[in-house]
């Protein structure tokens, strides 16, 4: 009987633990973490295309962009940017759209596909402003006339709030009426009618188009205080105390759980197997710090905030600033400083960052042109619109730190000495006139978890770890050469120089991120094949392994800073266009660090560090040791796209000419959120080595707990079992 029971159990177990379907090989979540605003911008003109649908003319960039919209739900069906400004259209028969630009220029596209066709138009006549003669617009409301009496209303439509206009109208002046109405604050509502019914209503919100400046701040997470005063409270105790309070506490919080679902395992059971509904999900997140709010500001003088990983809009506030500068969060993250070119600046009170925020005081600053934090503190550091600079001070600071600030513009880099609000210029370096800076990048301020790489044999070259490092690239137009130049910020000292005279492309985006003792810089180049390239610089203390010239015991003095590093570098093709470009930012910088670059196609990928090694050899002269090394690939010349690593997968992102982008720690060692902002707004979350502290959410929770259930089963049902077999064996007895 019990064997059978036995055997039985055990093939369910068998069969449980056995996949039923072929899961894919790796999980993707493409789709589900990540979430894109798809801006169309100020609608300029609205004209109707063939099958159920719209096209917009808007701006993007310094050009325009073509959009199509469903007239039924209001989803934008395709976009096509135009290289140049547009300024008006006419629709024009056969499903034919012209175009003309600013320079007076008529081009002519399908208006079905967007193909630009080969026709040409012999009087240009707008079609861009809608024919009222039919309507007429009372007491708030649109009125459709009636066909032949002009007086006669044949039905309305209500004008939303803070209408402003008729972007486009289209009636027959019986039961039919389409009409697209922009509001004040950049939305567009659209109603349908026929037969005089409501046929399709959506409304567009195009406010958070161009973003200028961001911020973020992470949701409160009130689990994290608790247990944060419950591990200051149990410091303050001895160590039994300590211990019977985490007993105490650990007991209350069962006491509770089991309270909750009144005592019932069962339910505690069934809690377990079911999926999470939506507030554990939101716990969790938070727990993760995933919930991070980000604030941005428009080219309007929008800002608003951001759910990071729906991106929902919480709230908006109109500022009416058309210059804003920078976004800052202070005061650990309660207060949010709008600053603008013009000088002035508003201080928004977002303690509770899920409400909408108040105006708590505005200040006047002076025009300015650029704002960076200083150090860790709440004070910034001001460069003025006419050169001059000031410090910004929080009131109250009491900061009195000496600290560094490198401030540059295309043709100057200097620093400065802050002491209170005192500034003191230390060093200035001056361009040539035939010079230009094109890229600067401070060395990043991140933790630093390993002093050295460790190779293959188990020697140790140490990283050239000294903080005040920033590399720049500068580029001479009369002898058509790039420079790239590391420089230690706080004596001025050059410590690496080097030209690139393989025919630099000087129009082209030059990039440059500075990791913990690397650089990377990204410029495009005509020698020896037209190709974007990639170089790293990796800066050691010494080549040779094992020698250490720093100690951890004595502190350097860095004024006068000796100690130079010895360098490497190695350069890549890579197959696009790159953009943009900057670090993964992790919480404790234990994950691979990795490159998240931008194409000028609008996808985004990143690259691992360890694919842009300056220490990559050909294969035929790697060594044993070599090969033994952690992530040791053999030297190849290009490093390409991978396809598992675009991070935008099939979308278009259309970022335009003055994107940012920005990464975003997360609670989570493995994972940064990555923003895109410009024209649009994208955002996702990478992980380059992987998701290694979490379990992805179609872990499989049921038959683990299944299998430990079972295995309990099997050793209640065998004790007594094999107690019988002993007892039967002692006294002999057979079976
Ligand atoms: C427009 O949206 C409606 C409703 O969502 C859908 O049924 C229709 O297929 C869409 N039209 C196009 C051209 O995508
Ligand atoms: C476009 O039209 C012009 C004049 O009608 C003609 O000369 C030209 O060959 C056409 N180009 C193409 C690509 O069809
Ligand atoms: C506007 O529409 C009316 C009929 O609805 C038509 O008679 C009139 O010519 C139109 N005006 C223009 C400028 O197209
Ligand atoms: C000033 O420097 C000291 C020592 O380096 C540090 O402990 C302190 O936190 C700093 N103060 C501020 C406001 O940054
Ligand atoms: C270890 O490997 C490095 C690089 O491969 C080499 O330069 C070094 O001489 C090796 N050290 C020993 C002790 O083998
Ligand atoms: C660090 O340097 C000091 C002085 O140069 C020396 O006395 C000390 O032994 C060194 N410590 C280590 C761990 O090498």
């Amino acid at each position: 009987m019990f064997r059978i029971l036995q055997s039985a159990m055990l093939a369910a177990l068998l069969i449980g633990l056995r996949n039923p379907f072929v899961w894919a090989v790796y999980d993707d979540e493409a789709y589900n973490t990540d979430w894109q605003l798809k801006n169309i911008g100020h609608f300029e003109c609205v004209v109707e295309a063939p099958v159920d649908a719209l096209v917009v003319l808007s701006r993007f960039g310094d050009a325009s962009l073509l959009s199509w919209i469903n007239k039924t739900s209001g989803e934008v069906l395709a976009r096509k940017p135009l290289g140049a400004k547009a300024i008006d259209m006419m629709s024009l028969e056969g499903g034919r759209l012209a175009v003309r630009a600013q320079d007076g220029d008529v081009s002519v596209y399908d208006s079905h596909f967007g193909f630009k066709l080969n026709d040409t138009v012999a009087e240009f006549s707008s079609s861009c402003t809608p024919n009222l003669s039919g309507v007429s617009i009372e007491d708030h409301k649109i009125r459709v006339l009636d066909r032949d009496s002009s007086s006669l209303e044949v039905f309305h439509e209500d004008l939303p709030e803070r209408f402003t206009e008729i972007k486009f109208l289209k009636t027959d002046n019986a039961g039919s009426l389409e009409v697209l109405l922009a509001s004040s604050g950049s939305e567009y509502h659209f109603s349908s009618f026929e037969d005089g019914q409501l046929a399709a209503r959506w409304s567009r919100d195009e406010s958070l188009t161009d973003v200028v400046a961001y911020a973020y701040v992470s949701a409160p997470d009130r689990g994290a205080v608790n247990a944060l005063n419950e591990l200051v409270v149990e410091e303050s105790l001895g160590v039994w105390e300590a211990y019977l309070f985490r007993c105490m506490h650990n007991w209350r919080r069962l006491k509770q759980a089991l309270l909750a679902r009144k005592f019932s395992v069962g339910s505690y059971i069934k809690d377990m197997l079911e999926d999470d509904d939506e507030e554990t999900v939101r716990e969790r997140e938070l727990k993760f710090g995933l919930l991070k709010y980000l604030i941005v500001a428009t080219t309007e003088g929008n800002v608003a905030a951001l759910n990071v990983l729906t991106g929902e809009k919480v709230w908006s506030v109109e500022t009416g600033f058309g210059d804003i500068l920078a976004l800052e969060t202070t005061k650990k993250d309660t207060e949010l400083l709008v600053f603008t070119r013009g000088g002035q600046s508003l201080v928004l009170d977002i303690a509770d960052v899920e409400k909408q925020p108040v105006v708590s005081r505005g200040r006047d600053v002076v025009p300015s042109a650029k704002i960076t934090r200083i150090g860790a503190s709440d004070d910034f550091y001001v460069r003025a619109q006419d050169g001059s600079s000031t410090v910004l001070l929080e009131k109250g600071s009491t900061n009195t730190n000496s600290t560094y600030v490198v401030d540059h513009n295309d043709k100057v880099i200097s620093a400065f000495a802050v002491e209170g609000d005192k500034l003191d210029e230390v060093w200035k370096l001056e361009l040539q006139p035939a010079e230009e800076l094109l890229a600067f990048a401070g060395r990043e301020d991140d933790p630093v978890v390993s002093v050295g790489t460790i190779l293959g044999n188990r020697t140790v070259l140490y990283k050239y770890l000294y903080p005040n490092l920033a590399g720049y690239a500068v580029a001479n137009r009369e002898t058509n050469e790039l420079c790239v130049n590391i420089l230690d910020t706080v004596s001025g000292e050059l410590v690496y120089a080097s030209c690139h005279e393989d025919k630099v492309s000087l129009d082209m985006p030059v990039n440059m991120v500075f990791g913990e003792y690397w650089c990377v810089y990204s410029y495009f180049s005509s020698e020896p094949v037209p190709e974007q390239k990639l170089a790293v610089i990796e800066l050691y203390e010494s080549l040779r392994p094992n020698k250490r010239v720093t100690n951890s015991s004595t502190v350097q003095d860095t004024l006068f800073n000796e100690h130079r590093p010895e360098i490497i570098t190695k350069s890549y093709f890579f197959p696009e266009t790159i953009k943009n470009m900057i670090l993964s930012k992790t919480k404790f910088g234990i994950t691979t660090k990795s490159v998240v670059v931008e194409l000028a196609n609008g996808q985004m990928t990143y690259l691992p560090k360890y694919l842009l090694n300056a220490r990559r050899v050909e294969e035929s002269k790697m060594s044993k040791d070599d090969q033994r090394e952690f992530m040791a690939s053999p030297y190849v010349s290009g490093i390409p796209v991978n396809d598992h690593f675009v991070l935008t997968h099939f979308r278009q992102v259309l970022s335009g000419p003055r994107s940012k982008l920005t990464s975003i720690p997360t609670n989570l060692e493995s994972t940064s959120i990555v923003c895109n902002l410009g024209h649009d707004l994208f955002c996702t979350r990478v992980a380059p080595s992987s998701q290694f502290d979490k379990l992805s959410p179609s872990f499989e929770k049921g038959k683990l707990v299944a299998t430990v259930v079972g295995l309990l089963f099997i050793c209640y049902f065998l004790r007594p079992l094999v107690d019988t077999k002993k007892m039967k064996g002692r006294w002999l007895v057979k079976d």
